[in-house]
């Protein structure tokens, strides 16, 4: 197949995108395809081999069988390259547009799980410009509401420190988070699939430096050891595996997603987000917590260049 790999973007993460585009294109070629490397620049240009790529509703895009958006954040995990993806007309790899948006949306995402009975931490949204109506006590983690990679996000222990945090957080979004602290364990499960997703083995989360999985714990090399699987009973990590299919489902995601959850005392599981384009590099998260459970890189990528196949062709079955 003929694939167009997105790598960049406009995106604080734009690096981190193209090192997981470089390896998916290294992946296909490996598995026989052939990759073409679209580039979306910091100002959101998209090149290929040097030139503007010319883009026409229901045009495709540059002849090829299917997309993958390898894009993270803003303009790439939020519902926008989708949609133009969809305008094109082209078979593209993971989530639709509003699995996309509501998930990159934490306010959202989380309005959503409460209407459906996922459990998980207590949290308030605030808009610019109201004042804080938390109903539950500090500490707590104050998160912009449409961003990534943990970029804006603090912890309040006290309402001074709680005015910062909001300060900073509104630098990047007129709506934030607050949410009750966890106390416990941070785990990830990843999803494959589309109309039968099926949970990989989940993984354990245990940052090296400081209390936190910040900006440089995931990106510093060594800032974070991934534990498979993760150190938890039986019975619980059977129900990460179970709720992390179920918030694709509520979600109605596509392809690939990375279920993230707190364990709390007891073995309380709670939802913290879910990722519609996670990091993908063989030794990302994503990947490994797969490869642990049997299904190696390659093997990810030939699955989820059916799975948008049969996505385009289930939904162009549909008459509007
Ligand atoms: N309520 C919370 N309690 C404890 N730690 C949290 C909480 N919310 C976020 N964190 C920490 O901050 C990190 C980033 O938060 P997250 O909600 O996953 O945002 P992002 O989309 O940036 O990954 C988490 O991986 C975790 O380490
Ligand atoms: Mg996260």
């Amino acid at each position: 197949m003929r694939v167009a790999v997105l790598g960049g973007g406009r995106s604080s993460e734009h690096d981190v995108s193209l090192a997981s585009a470089e390896a998916v294109r290294h992946g296909l070629a490996a598995g026989g395809h052939e990759p073409l490397d679209v580039r979306i620049s910091h100002d959101g240009r998209w090149t290929f081999q040097g030139e503007p790529v010319a883009l026409e509703p229901a045009g495709g895009l540059l002849g090829a069988d299917a997309v993958f958006p390898v894009l993270h954040g803003p303009f790439g995990e939020d519902g926008t390259v989708q949609g133009l993806l969809e305008l094109l007309d082209v078979p593209y790899v993971g989530a639709g547009v509003a699995a996309s948006a509501v998930s990159m949306d934490k306010a959202l995402f989380k309005d959503l799980m409460r209407a459906h009975g996922v459990p998980q931490l207590a949290y308030a949204v605030v808009r610019d410009g109201e004042p804080p109506r938390l109903g539950f006590p500090l500490p707590a983690f104050v998160k912009p509401a449409r961003l990534g990679s943990s970029v804006g996000i603090s912890r309040a222990t006290g309402s001074k420190e709680l005015a910062e945090s909001l300060q900073l957080a509104f630098r990047h979004d007129p709506v934030v988070v607050v949410e009750r602290m966890a106390a416990g364990l941070e785990v990830e499960c990843s999803v494959l699939g589309y109309s039968r997703p099926e949970a990989s083995l989940p993984g354990e989360i245990v940052v090296q430096k400081g209390d936190w999985y910040d900006y440089e714990a995931k990106y510093k090399d060594g800032g974070m050891e991934l534990v498979v699987p993760a150190r938890v009973p039986d019975d619980v990590r059977e129900r990460v595996r179970e709720l992390a299919v179920q918030v694709f489902r509520i979600v109605d995601c596509a392809g690939l997603a990375r279920v993230d959850f707190f364990i709390e005392e007891g073995g309380r599981v709670l939802v913290n987000e879910l990722n519609t384009l996670p990091g993908f590099t063989a030794t990302s998260v994503y990947a490994k917590l797969f490869d642990v459970s049997g299904v190696p890189y390659g093997e990810l990528l030939e699955r989820l260049l059916e799975l948008a196949l049969e996505r385009h062709r289930r939904e162009r079955a549909y008459r509007f």
